[in-house]
């Protein structure tokens, strides 16, 4: 049997709830299920409004709308990335300009973001590789003096924080991912969180297709009518009720996950003595979320080879990203300050592991990637 490298994993509430909303009789967005959610991730992460989509995408293209992103406009970014990153901005007629990674964190490296800045720039994008905070302190730092919005691509970082603080709670706005590959899932899904209050009421409008809808709800206006720019953003109430079951048990999916996190970590310590693999490093002061285990081989070849060696073993291990500076859009698109020196090279050489709560085969993918090494 294969061990796959993701397994959705499902509390067992998502069905009763799924029932609930269709006793509820309201199947599309913004019902009970919804607004439990976006209470939850208030609360938890402490924004000030939050606003579940459909997908991380979908809260970052809401971001570059909120931003007043307009053609020819700059934004700064990691490479080493999703394209969904760079793809938000792009759709406004943005350059995403690219820049180099940390060696240690692999997040963008925030002593390389004040030399790309430009007239042109509006806002800076750090994403929080695996969980592990970027350098928030310095990146608001830069943002307040060239007076740049922070938009934090939060898609892997649910439940982390940086010096006590929760990701997505630093910048003026972060986007959240509940895709099935993520800690907390429903299928497909994500949420905005706004932390700048001038931006609260039109983040509404344009969830709700530029209209004033939820003003109206709420007895605000008399009748609801385009207002501005919008798209339909808003997951229905099914997807809903679904995340509401794993935002309940959110502690022990993190705990698990944690648990499997340590044990790899733990193991690989001697490979890493030898120079075997470079594990990841976590600054004492980022508590992560163990959204993903990774090792950093020494060459591409070697990182070919493992994957081969544990599919003959029937564990499937992947890499990624493909970094974007150097993707046939990111050269179309995009513009590129500085070297990358990192991101090219630790892009040829991570690998990830299967982690998934009841991965049972934990010890067996330690043994075998010992054995690898050994040889
Ligand atoms: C850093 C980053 N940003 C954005 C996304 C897109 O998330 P979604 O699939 O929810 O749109 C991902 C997906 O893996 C990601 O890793």
């Amino acid at each position: 049997m294969i061990t796959p490298f993701n397994k959705p994993f499902v509390t067992g509430k998502e069905l009763d709830y799924i029932q609930q909303a269709i006793n509820n009789g309201h199947l599309s967005g913004n019902g009970m299920f919804t607004k439990r959610c976006q209470t939850w991730l208030e609360e938890t992460i402490g924004c000030q409004k939050a606003l579940l989509t459909h997908s991380c995408t979908a809260g970052l293209e809401m971001s570059a709308i909120l931003a007043n992103i307009q053609a020819g406009d700059e934004v700064i970014m990691p490479s080493y990335t999703f394209v969904s990153t760079a793809n938000a901005f792009v759709l406004r007629g943005a350059v995403p300009v690219f820049i180099d990674i940390c060696p240690d964190t692999l997040n963008i490296d925030e002593t390389q973001i004040e030399s790309a800045i430009t007239k042109k720039t509006k806002a800076i994008v750090p994403v929080h590789y695996a969980g592990v905070g970027c350098e928030m302190d310095i990146i608001m730092d830069i943002a307040k003096a060239y007076q740049l919005l922070v938009i934090e691509d939060n898609a892997q970082g649910i439940g982390s924080t940086y010096k006590g603080q929760p990701l997505g709670s630093f910048g003026n706005l972060s986007a959240l991912s509940f895709h099935e590959t993520k800690n907390l899932i429903s299928g497909e899904g994500g949420a905005l969180l706004v932390n700048d209050a001038s931006l609260i009421e039109r983040s509404e409008i344009i969830w709700e297709k530029g209209t004033n809808r939820s003003q109206f709800f709420r007895g605000q206006v008399d009748k609801y009518t385009w207002v501005d720019v919008g798209s339909s953003y808003l997951p229905s109430e099914l997807i809903s009720a679904f995340l509401w079951a794993q935002l309940e048990e959110n502690a022990m999916i993190l705990k698990k996950r944690l648990s499997i996190w340590e044990t790899y970590h733990q193991a690989f310590c001697k490979l890493e003595k030898i120079e075997k693999v470079r594990r990841p490093i976590i600054p004492s002061y980022c508590q992560h979320n163990a959204h993903l285990y990774y090792l950093l081989l020494n060459s591409l070849q070697e990182r070919t080879d493992l994957i081969q060696y544990l599919k003959s073993y029937n564990i499937q291990s992947v890499f990624h990203y493909v970094p974007l500076h150097s993707s046939p859009a990111g050269i179309k698109y995009g513009r590129v300050e500085g070297k990358m020196n990192n991101t090219n090279t630790i892009s040829d050489r991570l690998l990830r592991l299967p982690l998934w709560i009841n991965l049972d085969k934990t010890d067996q993918i330690i043994e075998l990637i010992l054995k690898y090494f050994q040889n």
